[in-house]
């Protein structure tokens, strides 16, 4: 079967990464306006630093769920074509195992230069005068989709969507689009949708079919149910 998931902050919540929205989410207590778009980056980089380099230390010492684990067996079973799109930028779906993850939104583990474009492996702790190892100058970003920047592999995820045969979003809050509007897309192409979260979603409505529980338990019954 092709079989198309998208995944959000909640499936790495059980391993105790912190979500966006939920009571203790990271916008309760940051600014998106402060950390994650490119004039925060401009007003104050040392700020936005900080908050991605909590964000990477975080990350690297958490452990992949069953959840993740589920999915890189589902991603290995070659009864199955699955494309891996995930709105996190943590790595903890490629620590499980997963042999291709789509990141629409970036990762923590990478750096950008915002001069000359050169990507490269981030170390723990970054700051925005650390030199570009291409072009020298001091402008290294994480590298992050912010909002109000093109999120990365739209045409690759559309395209995985209009042919799948199921699409499955698991733990995110269908709040900000693209990503949000994937479920309404299968829907359009007559492809089942299933939703696989903690409460109600915004877009709850766009899935035909919706289990409510924690990751770590609906989704490898999910997969296994699968075959
Ligand atoms: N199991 C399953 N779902 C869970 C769990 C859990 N243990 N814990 C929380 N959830 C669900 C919540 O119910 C909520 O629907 O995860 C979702 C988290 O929502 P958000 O915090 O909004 O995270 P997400 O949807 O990934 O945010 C999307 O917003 O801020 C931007 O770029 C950021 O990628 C992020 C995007």
């Amino acid at each position: 079967m092709k079989i198309v998931v998208l995944t959000g902050a909640g499936i790495s919540a059980e391993s105790g990464l912190r979500t966006f929205r939920d009571g203790d989410g990271l916008w309760e207590s940051h600014r998106v306006e402060d950390v994650a778009t490119p004039g925060a980056f401009r007003r104050d980089p040392a700020l936005v630093h900080r908050f991605y380099n909590m964000r990477r230390a975080d990350a690297r010492a958490a452990r992949p769920n069953a959840a993740h684990l589920a999915l890189a067996d589902l991603g290995r079973n070659p009864a199955h074509d699955l494309t891996l799109v995930t709105q996190n930028v943590d790595d903890l779906h490629e620590r499980a195992g997963s042999p291709k993850v789509l990141h629409m939104h970036g990762a923590l583990d990478g750096a950008l230069c915002a001069a000359c474009g050169h990507r490269w492996p981030a170390p723990l702790r970054m700051q925005a005068t650390d030199p570009c190892p291409a072009c020298n100058r001091p402008a290294t970003r994480p590298d992050i989709v912010w909002f109000g920047e093109m999120p990365h592999h739209l045409d690759r995820i559309i395209a995985a969507i209009a042919a799948a045969d199921l699409f499955c979003a698991i733990g995110t809050s269908g709040q900000v689009y693209p990503a949000a509007g994937f479920a309404a897309c299968a829907r359009d192409h007559d492809v089942p949708t299933l939703e696989l979260n903690l409460t109600d979603s915004a877009n709850a409505p766009d899935f035909s079919r919706r289990l409510t529980g924690p990751a770590t338990r609906l989704v490898p019954d999910w997969v296994a149910s699968l075959g």
